[in-house]
């Protein structure tokens, strides 16, 4: 390999580390992606000039037919759809592992080499590492495309069955690195991790899913950074472990927001997770709701001095962002103070508020994350609620038998008075009552999110 090929493998790693770190806040994160995309593309260029290819024909037709269809992608798929585009990718990325490491395989075995120990073990990683994410990637878009049904599906024998086959790969692998040319184990290997994705994604509920997705991007990582192994090239060693270390730690993120841990996601544990209705063992809450009309609301509004907007998944459903800007500026214009608490599981996925409203053009300064917000809000006027449900449930705090007991939630209880924008009192991801509904001071203002916020806007702006 030529010298100048590692200096560029160096900058197109320097390139992915300082693309990831700015992707920490919004205000860099489009320039950190542009970065990467230029490493990426250093990476590819050199590699394609350094391996000295014979005929470029494939690789330029598979250029042009992946670009196409990645572009259609980008510009198509809405903002509620990224989970599952991010899926769809992170299997073909598990899936490309696979056929780097079986082609290597091939290439050692029928060209009659030495196979080495550590080749070998990359090999047997990178297949079934690769295999499991790519047919659980495709069960996770599937679930969230719902082409299959998104509830948590149970089989006879679930976890044994599991650890069998886990255990037996495991075997089955150590086996093949003591015995390369053991061409048929090492396709049954293949062949039992990829049905090992099939049967650890199918019981995850389909609203878990957003988590199994940050795990499988993880894994990708992984199967990625175990071919590098393989084909001895540094850039996709780092590459991979960057992507693999910046999964899992976002994986440990949304687990401590929802207040669960991994082997509660990845086991299917909470059943009431996608499905609507309230958790069995819950106690509905009771008493009167009150409900407030767009004109009272805009009356109430027009004698406050401070507002925190609280955006959920229901603001993202109604695509109310810009309706929800609008009224950001009719109540800034009234001289009101206006802020946005953003809790780190609020709507389906991470940065799902921040990428919406930041879409909206509402400054980035704005946006405050719980942990600054969280004591603001005994010292606010009124607290508008967009479609949020689990993220202000007061019974995290003390109702010890409610599933999500524990999660931080924003405290938009202790404002003077909170307003609760959403269709109905139904309930949200994790299936149960919200006892806020019924505080003396909260009022729900019903209606679509981008409808109702519409006409609060249109009346403030008459009043
Ligand atoms: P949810 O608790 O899911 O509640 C959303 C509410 O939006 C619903 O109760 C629904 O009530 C309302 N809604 C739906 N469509 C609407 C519309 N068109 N207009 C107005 N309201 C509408 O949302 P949240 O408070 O954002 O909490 C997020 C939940 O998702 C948490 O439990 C979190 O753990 C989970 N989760 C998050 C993530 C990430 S990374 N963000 C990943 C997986 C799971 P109506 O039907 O009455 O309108």
């Amino acid at each position: 390999m030529l010298v100048v090929s590692y200096i560029v493998y160096l900058i197109a790693s320097i390139c992915f580390i300082f693309g990831i770190k700015k992707l920490a806040s919004p205000k860099t994160a489009r320039q950190g992606n542009q970065l990467a995309a230029v490493g990426m593309l250093l990476a590819i260029v050199v590699t394609l000039l350094d391996r000295r290819v014979l005929s470029f024909e494939w690789i330029i037709a598979g250029i042009i037919i992946g670009s196409a269809i990645g572009a259609v992608f980008a510009l198509k798929v809405k903002m509620t759809g990224m989970p599952q585009m991010v899926g769809l990718l992170n299997g073909f990325g598990g899936g490309a592992s696979v056929l780097v490491a079986l082609s290597e395989y091939e290439r050692i075995y029928f060209g009659n080499q030495q196979f080495e120990v550590n080749t070998m073990v990359t090999i047997v990683l990178s297949i079934l590492i690769g295999s499991v994410t790519f047919t659980g990637s495709l069960i996770a878009f599937g679930k969230l495309q719902e082409l299959i049904t998104g509830k948590v599906i149970k089989y006879p024998f679930q976890h044994p069955l599991n650890a069998l086959l886990i255990l037996g790969v495991f075997v089955a692998g150590v086996i093949v690195v003591i015995n390369p040319s053991n061409i048929e184990l090492l396709l049954i290997i293949t062949a039992v991790s990829l049905v090992l994705g099939v049967l650890l994604v199918l019981p995850i509920g389909g609203a878990d899913m957003p988590v199994a997705i940050s795990l499988l991007n993880s894994y990708s990582g992984i199967a990625a950074s175990m071919t590098g192994f393989v084909l001895s090239n540094n850039m996709l060693i780092i590459a991979g472990a960057l992507v693999g270390a910046s999964g899992i730690i976002l994986t440990i993120i949304m687990c401590k927001g929802m207040n669960r841990s991994l082997m509660n996601v990845v086991l299917g544990g909470w059943e009431s997770a996608g499905t609507s209705g309230p958790s069995k063992s819950v106690s509905s809450p009771k008493g009167q709701v009150k409900s407030i009309d767009s004109e009272e609301l805009a009356m109430l509004l027009d004698s406050v001095s401070s507002v925190i907007i609280v955006p959920g998944y229901g603001m993202a459903v109604a695509q109310a962002q810009h309706a929800v800007r609008d009224l950001m500026t009719v109540l800034e214009k009234k001289g009101v103070k206006v802020r946005f608490a953003i809790h780190p599981v609020a709507g389906r996925m991470p940065g799902h508020m921040n990428v919406l409203l930041a879409e909206a053009q509402v400054e980035y300064d704005k946006l405050l994350a719980m942990e600054d917000i969280n004591d603001d809000f005994p010292n606010t006027d009124v607290v508008i609620i967009i479609g949020a449900n689990d993220v202000v449930n007061p019974a995290a705090r003390h109702d010890q038998n409610s599933p999500i007991y524990g999660m931080p939630i924003l405290n938009v209880d202790y404002a003077k008075t909170v307003i609760i924008n959403k269709r109905s009192l139904n309930v949200g991801y994790a299936g149960i009552d919200n006892e806020l509904f019924f505080y003396p001071n909260a009022l729900m203002y019903f209606g679509d999110a981008k409808e109702a916020i519409t006409r609060l806007v249109n009346e403030l702006k008459s009043s």
